[in-house]
């Protein structure tokens, strides 16, 4: 997939900011500090175009990004922040759960998974929500760059065995590597 185009159109926290025009979406979800953000500016060559940061957190909203005039990326906050105020978190917890339950725009989910931890419960939960919602996802282990290739191999077979079955794809915003499986997976699923 060629990108020609990539902006910002809007952020949202409910149902009455989601945009005006209805396309078919692509979102990114996964604990805070993942690199959600990092990989959407990646995949889109655009250096600043989502808000990332070292502290956890950054993403406090619903945003909305659209390519090449015919769908939308979509960057959510993350989940898992403990250090958030517990009113922040439900708040969240309130807008992204309405986000994905009945939303016949959503076509594929990333979820993203940091390739040097295990698998977390706060993932589970994520993931076994997705699966009674039979809301599409593909797995994406983030900053691989930050291991050698022997722990390299190590978290792929043990990622392998966790999501039998399920696609992966193994990125580094860092380094840039993993964008092709990105948009080959983007474009069965559109
Ligand atoms: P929230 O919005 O807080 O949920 O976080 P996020 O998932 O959007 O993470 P973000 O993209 O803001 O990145 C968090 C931190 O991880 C930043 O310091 C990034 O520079 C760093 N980071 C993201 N991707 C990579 C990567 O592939 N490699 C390395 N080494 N660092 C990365
Ligand atoms: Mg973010």
């Amino acid at each position: 997939m060629k990108i020609n185009s990539a902006e910002f159109v809007t952020s949202a926290v409910g149902k009455s900011g989601y945009p005006k025009k209805v396309l078919s979406e692509v979102a990114v979800v996964g604990r805070s500090n993942v690199g959600k953000s990092s990989l959407i500016n990646y995949i889109l060559h655009r250096k600043k175009l989502a808000k990332v940061s070292k502290t956890p957190g950054k993403t406090r909203q619903i945003n909305y990004f659209i390519i090449n005039d015919s769908f939308y990326l979509v960057d959510l906050p993350g989940y898992g922040y403990a250090n958030a105020p517990l009113s922040e978190q439900e708040k969240w917890k309130k807008f992204i759960d309405e986000y994905f339950v009945e939303n016949e725009n959503l076509k594929l989910l990333l979820q993203l998974i940091d390739i040097r931890h295990e698998y977390k419960s706060t993932d589970k939960v994520m993931i076994d929500f997705l699966n009674a919602h039979a809301i599409p996802y593909v797995i994406v282990l983030t900053k691989a760059d930050k291991l050698n290739t022997t722990e390299l191999n190590k978290q792929k077979e043990y990622f392998s065995k966790v999501f039998e079955g399920s696609e992966i794809v193994i990125t580094s915003s860092e380094k840039g590597s993993g964008k092709e499986g990105i948009f080959k997976i983007i474009g069965n699923y559109l």
